[in-house]
Parts: C-alpha cells; structure tokens; sequence
C-alpha cells in the first residue's frame, strides 16, 4: 500500500477514527492480515483498508523508536525506516535552547521536529515531498503541537532563509540504498554548509557515523551519538551550537559525553578487567581519553581494547572480568573452556580476520556449562586470545560531561 496525502487525510476523518484505534491496539499478525483486509473492504474502499492496517501495524513498528506517542503517530514505511530514534531527537534538541524558531530542513515524519517543539521552540518543518509535508502535519496535530510546528513543503536549498538556527537530517538512502558520501546525501551536505555560511549560522547536521575527521570543517564540533551501546549518527554542529569546536562522544540513554583530546593510551599486557569502549568513543577517537579518564591501558598500541585492575562503572564502555588470556591456539583454547567446564556464548573480535560465527561452532561447549565470552584480538602485535565473563555494572542515568 502506498500512503498518499489524500488517505492520510480520511485516516484522520471521523469515519476512520474508530477503526484505526481498534486496529491500533490489536495490529494484525500476518496470518490474520487477509481476514482483516476482506472485512475491512466490506465497509471501506481496499486503499482505505490497507491504509487503516498498514498505519496501525507500522504504529507496532514504531514502538522500537518511539514511545506511547506512537499509537497516535502516522508514519509510512519509508519515512519510519528514515526516523530518529525518539530518544536520540530529544537529545540533539536540546542544543536549539535560547531559540525562539528552528526551520527542520528535511523534516520527514517530522520526529526531530516534535522534539525540538517539545523543548518550547517553533518549528518550520520543511520537506519536498508532499507525504512528508502532510505526515508532519498529522503527527503535530496527534500529539498536540500543531501550535509549535508548521509544516512547508518546499525544496529546502531553494528559498532565501532568513533564520538564524536549523537541523537538517539528509536522505542516506535512494532506492534501498544506502549512501556513503556525504554530497550524494539528500539534499547533500555541501548545499548544507553553503546555506549554513550564506544564511544559516547556526547549524546541525545529522551525518552517517563514518564520517571521516577530516571532513569536519575547521570551527565545527562532531558529535558521535550511540544509544544502548549503538552506534547512531554522527552530528556536525555550527555557530552557537557548538559546545566546543572539534570531536566529542556520547552515549545515550546516559547523556555521557567524553572530548578527544588526542591523548594516548599506555600499552600493556591484559589485567584483570577487558574494556570494549562505546562505538561513539571509537568513532570520535576518544579511546585515549577514555583510558587517561578511567585509568585504563590499550592492550595494544592499535587496537581498541582497554584493560584495567579495577571494575569500573561507565556508560562508556562495557566491561568483561578476564578469566585468563594465552596468544592464539585453537587446540589450547578448547582445553582451557573444557578445564573452565564453559559454554561460549560469544565470539568478539578486534583486530583478528576470524570469522566468529564459524569459529564458535569449532569451540568446546559444556551444555548449561559457565557462560563465558572469548574474545580473538592482538597483544603487543601478536594474535591473542582472552576467555572473559561479563561485568553487569549499574550505569548512570543523568547526563554529564566526563572532563579532565
Ligand atoms: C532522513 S529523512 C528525515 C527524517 C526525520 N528527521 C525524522 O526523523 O523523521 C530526510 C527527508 O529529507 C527530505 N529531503 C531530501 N532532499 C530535500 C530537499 N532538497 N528539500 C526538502 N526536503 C528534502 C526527504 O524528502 C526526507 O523526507
């Protein structure tokens, strides 16, 4: 089914308002699809009918970005698959603080248009595309913020804007695709940077999280954004915006934030603890940092693993007690997990070309045996192997800046 403006429409009129929250709050399954469908068509034309199953199944959807707004959202399957997690909206909201009105240049289903309006500012949510414009539309009307929000469909590097603060979130895929380089972004990240130097100073971009350091323009600040130790998005943010120009790292739902600062780590053998540091910490090349914060040592000079004699307990990074490590042989591992009587739940690489999933299948299992995690990587340039247990450590809630 594609969604069009018109259908949104009647999904929002009074004869679609009570079948649409009953399909809401009990979706169908595929093998019930058909049935629906059929008896919804007695009633309603079939792009009505599947208008009202799709938009109540893609709700469903939906839960895994949003919270309990989601039952009332609206949403086609683009345009969610597009979406920012909610929580991670929120966050970047935050920074717009002290504006009065942020144009979203690329609005979509408009949810980083409903966290900024959820942090008081007025919001000009801007998309070409027609659906998107009237998506925004729906969603602000669902949620009661169309006081906040006003929709525009427009071709966001075409008016001359006179607004000092924006956030675009650009396309990263056409046609399934997905899109590496920032100017084949939609619309591309270099018309960004010229309406951010011709009108626009203060500026947020949301990026692909592979954004290379030597694309952040002098003056910019880069921030790498995981959310429950995933890695999200990259952001670069201009004019006031900036909390400090250059790389920081944040980990969210903790709101923790750690600068690079080009420190280097110490190197040496494997203590008592393994450290994997959040992938934003890697991204922003923080590891360093990490380690000079927390007292930690890269187990070797290029690899992103930390090591420490004591269990610390950060959002930054997720910890494994070290049973014992030995350099790589296959024979000797399984003889230690037989010896551990353990049962391998995970293979983790870094810095190994082992694939894990095959490699796991050829390990020693003890059935409801120790659950252990082995962990392939090099020490002082060697390859090496670590059979760890991991550390459960209660992480902070509040946000905060972790400085040195
Ligand atoms: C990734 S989506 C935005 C998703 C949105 N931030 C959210 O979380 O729901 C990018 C949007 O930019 C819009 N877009 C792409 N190029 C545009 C342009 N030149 N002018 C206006 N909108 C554009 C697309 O139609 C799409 O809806």
């Amino acid at each position: 089914m594609t969604l069009t403006p018109e259908l949104l429409r009647w999904l929002q009129s009074d004869e679609a308002v009570g079948p649409l929250q009953r399909l809401t709050q009990n979706p169908p399954e595929d093998a019930a699809l058909l049935p629906t469908l059929t008896g919804l068509r007695k009633r309603f034309t079939p792009a009505q009918a599947s208008a009202l199953v799709t938009t109540a199944r893609l709700r469903k959807r939906a839960e895994k970005k949003f919270d309990a707004g989601a039952s009332k959202m609206f949403f086609s399957k683009i345009s969610l698959q597009q979406a920012s997690p909610q929580e991670v909206a929120r966050y970047t909201a935050r920074r717009y603080a002290g504006f009065a009105q942020v144009v979203d240049l690329g609005c979509g289903l408009g949810t980083d248009s409903i966290a900024l309006a959820e942090t008081g500012v007025r919001v000009l949510a801007v998309d070409r595309d027609s659906l998107a414009a009237a998506l925004v539309q729906a969603n602000a009307r669902a949620l009661n913020l169309s006081a906040r929000i006003q929709p525009l469909r427009a071709d966001v590097t075409r008016p001359a804007w006179r607004i000092a603060a924006a956030w675009a979130d650009p396309g990263r895929r056409t046609d399934a695709r997905r899109i590496f380089h920032p100017d084949a972004l939609l619309p591309p990240l270099s018309a960004l940077l010229d309406l951010q130097r011709r009108c626009i100073p203060h500026l947020g971009v949301k990026l692909m999280p592979g954004l290379p350091h030597h694309a952040i323009p002098p003056g910019a600040e880069a921030e790498w954004i995981s959310l429950n130790g995933e890695l999200k998005e990259a952001v670069l943010w201009f004019g006031t915006l900036v909390a400090q120009p250059g790389r920081v790292a944040t980990a969210l739902p903790a709101g923790v934030s750690l600068r690079a600062r080009g420190t280097r780590a110490a190197v040496r053998a494997p203590g008592v603890f393994l450290y994997e540091p959040d992938p934003a910490v890697i991204r922003a090349g923080a590891v360093g940092d990490l380690a000079q914060q927390l007292g930690l040592w890269q187990i070797d000079a290029d690899i992103a693993y930390l090591s420490g004699d004591a269990l610390m307990d950060t959002p930054l990074a997720r910890a494994w007690r070290i049973l014992e490590h030995h350099p790589f042989d296959l024979k000797h591992l399984n003889r230690r997990l037989r010896a551990l009587a353990a049962r391998v739940v995970a293979v983790k690489k870094r810095g190994s070309p082992i694939e894990p999933e095959p490699f796991r299948k050829r390990l020693y299992r003890q059935k409801s045996g120790r659950p252990v995690v082995v962990i392939l990587t090099r020490v002082a340039n060697r390859p090496w192997m670590l059979i760890g247990e991991r550390c459960v450590t209660k992480q902070p809630v509040s946000g905060k800046m972790v400085e040195d």
